[in-house]
């Protein structure tokens, strides 16, 4: 289990109902004219409990729209906009109700027609608490083809979702807005009112009526326009076949590169004026990607254009609406000469990850949210696919098994979910994009294309996209398109993976010198439950080493145990060889021994890293003693992998968490111990024809060396460095940057912070504002970290970074407890301040809390404001508090002597 989870990714929580099917009564008065009052009130995140009938949230089938033809016309200066739409749509069945979803729009007309029939005119009713909006006819439709006309208006609001207003300050220092969109999961009906779920695919046609002044984005191509007063008309394209939450516009002053031609598909890049200079790499992996795909899909883009549009406030990090992506700026922008090795991959991935999505997802849609894997895991494994094939390099699959090992971590707590789970409230589908989804899907994706072979895996993803092309699809149709290629039972492989929660242990013992016994169990950190009966088929893959030479063996573990057969001579094995299976291993003594005897190095990177990973999990797990792995820890000062040392560093940063200032000088010297003699033969400046992953590790050892080691000579010569840099920034390597920024801020003073602040606000690149706003988070002094936290909530700082602050003060150990008592008392203002997801993610922050005070003060806290964060989010952030809490009762009473160097 390593730090508050995962890079990026919200974790889900408790299966209570949310907000549930209340008893919210219908409009009193059926009236055509919904006033719009005021603001609209967002749902927060406190369940009121109430008894679900059959799915509420779900609209009937009878009647399936087909086109809608959209024309809105934002207002920027009021925020507000309006908008009429008319849906063209086949009755299968004669009713006189027709049920969509709206949710904070004010429809104030409502009518459907034929040719030569009259005009019915509908009464409008709301349901808030389903987000549906129910039309009552005075005479039945029949069934056949029908034209919907509605007006409605609505507000640009300020939560990143729907559609809203994100600002900025222009060049010379005044404030700009733009409208923009973001409608996954289920937002466009907070625009225009819809069938917004994803199986009822439509064509889109709109129509956006701007200041003449600004630019309008969408899906398509514009197919007109026209200026009358100060009024501009854009008239766009019709899309493909599509679902709702793809539909996207962008309104503002915002500028554009000059397209670049992949095949006919005009690409091209989109911020607010004077970024230009960040476009260049953005570029350059949006148009291999998308070249790559398309050769790897062996289909065309789908679209008739890619617009990639930076938008200054962005909830997550990008949206894949079809051939308009939008991204939060740090996603897309980046200067390729002083970003570090980890920005730059960033952007790489969310780029060829959203371009992934043409396909995955855009082309072809899960049917429901259950099914959300289909999009997000897929698109995960494609970019790494893409990525990799980019800049081999960057070695990105094996940096893949950090995310592999966040996955681990959720998926080993009991209150884990399996990958397909089900869904009904819109919170719960929001919930659904956790690691679970994202990482675990990628990497049985991976472990699947892996075993069947990577063409025969690429055949069958062409053979799925193909046969659903312009449609849904379930994960039983990608088992049958995979299984036919593949001629093997795919299903039988996959299911238990795919829908049962958790993931195997692998034990790994000899029973005799030419016996090695496997067997295999779930893995969970708490041990008293009782043993679980699940069984996974796993494909393993196990390396002997018999003298010098070296063979392989793979087979399919379906039972609980199975035994193997050993040649002669054997002097040492691994299991999961080439580290793609999505399972844990425990090599029992002596296989342990005997693979660090034979030479750690003999492992591949990926190898090692899963060795420190699966030993660090099976220790928090209780399966093996601290000493052992801290013994453990010592083999690794050779180690110059990146990854190896992500993990090994985690580990210590968790150590950190659990002790108390008693132990703090014994950790720190143990730290000092690891780290030192890397950084000792990596040096200070990097080397020539040095590779950008040794870049980014002298990064992150010095960062280890000068905070957790606290080590007053790194600490001395990053003061230094730090100054040099500013003002001579080429003379410093951009991987070493952070460290320093990250050392100086934990030795920072006032001055300092007011230093950093200033950097903050004129920051030159959206990475360096976020590396000096992050930095606010990491002072000691109290008093400066409760700046930080009151900015948080009082407008100077974004809303879609605000959150993750709070959490890191809350992951911050001199400031953890004065953050918690800040998110106790301004909850309510953060709950209907931050996006949803953000708060979510800020709940997350709380697993760094590891004392038993404060594990008490959570729980209580939580469960009296009975606060439900969608799916089991809550309950999962609780017990991974559980987990880190109870290895510190466990082992705060030896830790001391343990960390003897
Ligand atoms: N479809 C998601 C965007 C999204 C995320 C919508 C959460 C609604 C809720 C998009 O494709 C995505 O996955 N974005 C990632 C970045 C990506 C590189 C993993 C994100 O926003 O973190
Ligand atoms: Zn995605």
């Amino acid at each position: 289990m390593s730090g508050p989870v995962g890079r990026r990714r919200l974790l889900r929580c408790l299966a209570q109902w949310a907000c549930a099917f209340l008893a919210v009564p219908l409009a009193q008065r059926p009236t055509s004219i919904l006033a719009a009052a005021g603001r609209p009130k967002e749902e927060d995140m406190t369940s009121e409990s109430a008894i679900p009938t059959i799915d509420p949230y779900r609209l009937p089938r009878h009647v399936v729209p087909h086109r809608y033809e959209l024309r809105l016309e934002p207002d920027l200066a009021s925020a507000r906009f309006s908008g009429l739409v008319t849906i063209s749509l086949t009755v299968h069945q004669v009713t006189d109700t027709i049920l969509l979803n709206a949710l904070d729009l004010a429809i104030s007309s409502a009518t459907i027609d034929r040719p030569n029939t009259q005009p019915l005119t509908a009464t409008v009713e709301m349901e808030a608490a389903t987000q549906r909006c129910r039309l009552s006819f005075p005479q039945p439709i029949a069934p056949g083809g029908w034209r919907l006309h509605l007006t409605f208006a609505g507000i640009l609001n300020d939560k990143l979702r729907g559609f809203y207003r994100s600002t900025y300050t222009d060049l010379a220092g005044a404030t700009q807005t733009i409208a923009a969109t973001q409608f996954e999961a289920t937002d466009a009906r907070r625009a225009f009112p819809c069938w917004d779920e994803p199986d009822f695919k439509a064509v889109f046609a709109t129509t956006l009526v701007i200041d003449r002044a600004l630019t309008a984005v969408s899906n398509t191509r514009i197919a007109s326009e026209s200026v009358e007063g100060g009024k501009k008309t854009v008239r766009f394209e019709d899309t493909m076949k599509m679902s709702t939450y793809l539909v996207a516009f962008i309104v503002g002053r915002i500028e554009s590169t000059a397209p670049v031609f992949v095949g006919p598909t005009p690409l091209r890049l989109w911020a607010v004026p004077g970024k230009h200079a960040l476009t260049r790499f953005g570029l350059d992996i949006a148009a291999a990607s998308l070249k790559f795909f398309e050769d790897y899909y062996g289909i065309p883009y789908p679209g008739d254009k890619l617009d990639l549009l930076a938008i200054p406030d962005f909830a997550s990090g990008a949206m894949e609406n079809l051939g308009a992506i939008t991204f939060r700026e740090t996603a897309l922008l980046v200067d390729e000469r002083t970003g570090t090795h980890g920005e730059l991959e960033r952007v790489a991935d969310v780029v060829a990850h959203e371009n992934a999505h043409m396909w995955f997802g855009d082309l072809v849609t899960m049917s429901w949210w259950n099914g959300l894997w289909l999009n997000e895991a897929f698109a995960t494994f494609m970019e790494m696919l893409a990525v990799d094939a980019w800049k081999p390099e960057w070695k990105r699959w094996e940096t893949f098994a950090v995310s592999r090992a966040a996955a681990f971590s959720l998926d080993g707590l009991h209150s884990t979910r399996p990958i397909e789970y089900p869904v009904r409230a819109p919170k719960d589908a929001e919930a659904m994009f956790d690691v679970l989804t994202y990482e675990k899907g990628a990497s049985v994706l991976r472990m699947l294309e892996q075993h069947i072979g990577p063409a025969v895996f690429r055949d069958g993803v062409r053979e799925y996209l193909r046969t659903h092309a312009y449609g849904n699809a379930d994960t039983k149709d990608l088992w049958i398109a995979l299984g036919s290629v593949a001629r093997q039972p795919v299903p039988e492989l996959m299911n238990g993976w795919i829908f049962q929660p958790g993931f195997p242990l692998v034990t790994a013992e000899l029973q005799s010198e030419r016996e090695l016994r496997l067997s295999q169990q779930r893995f969970t950190y708490v041990t008293q439950e009782p043993a679980s009966e699940q069984l996974w088929h796993i494909p393993i893959q196990i390396r002997l080493s018999i003298g010098g030479r070296e063979d392989y063996r793979r087979l399919l573990l379906t039972e609980r145990d199975v035994t193997v057969a050993l040649p002669a001579g054997v002097t040492a094995l691994f299991v999961n060889a080439g580290g793609q299976g999505f399972y844990r291993v425990r090599h029992r003594a002596p296989l342990l021994r005997q693979l660090i005897d034979g030479g750690l190095a003999r492992l591949a990177p990926i190898e090692r890293f899963n060795l420190v990973s699966d030993a660090w999990a099976t220790t928090v797990a209780g399966l093996m003693p601290l000493a052992e792995y801290l013994h453990l820890t010592a083999q690794f000062k050779e180690e110059r992998d990146k990854n190896v040392w992500t993990v090994l560093l985690d580990s210590f940063s968790f150590l950190n968490r659990i002790i108390t200032p008693a132990e703090r000088p014994a950790l720190e010297a143990f730290v000092r111990d690891r780290v030192e003699p890397a950084v000792k033969d990596l040096g200070w400046d990097p080397r020539p024809g040095e590779s950008d992953l040794t870049r980014q590790l002298r990064g992150e050892l010095l960062g280890a060396l000068g905070k957790l080691g606290n080590d007053p000579a790194t600490q001395r010569q990053a003061v230094d460095r730090y100054r040099r840099y500013r003002t001579d920034p080429a003379s410093v390597d951009p991987n070493v940057i952070p460290a320093f920024v990250k050392i100086l801020a934990y030795l920072g003073d006032a001055a300092r912070y007011e230093e950093f602040s200033q950097h903050y606000k004129t920051a030159a690149t959206p990475q360096e504002e976020r590396r000096y706003l992050f930095s606010l988070a990491s002072f000691r002094d109290p008093a400066l970290l409760s700046r930080t936290l009151s900015r948080t909530i009082n407008g100077e700082i974004r809303t879609q970074d605000a959150p993750f602050i709070v959490s890191a003060v809350l992951g911050n150990v001199y400031g953890r407890e004065l953050a918690w008592t800040f998110v106790k008392t301004n909850w309510d203002q953060m709950d209907r301040l931050f996006p949803k997801q953000g708060l979510r993610r800020m709940c997350g922050g709380i697993v760094a809390l590891a004392t038993p005070a404060l594990e008490r003060d959570v729980r209580e806290f939580f469960a009296s404001r009975h606060i439900d964060l969608g799916g089991k989010t809550l309950e999962q952030y609780l017990e991974h508090l559980r987990v880190t809490v109870a290895f510190r009762e466990r082992e705060l009473p030896t830790l001391k002597d343990r960390l003897k160097v």
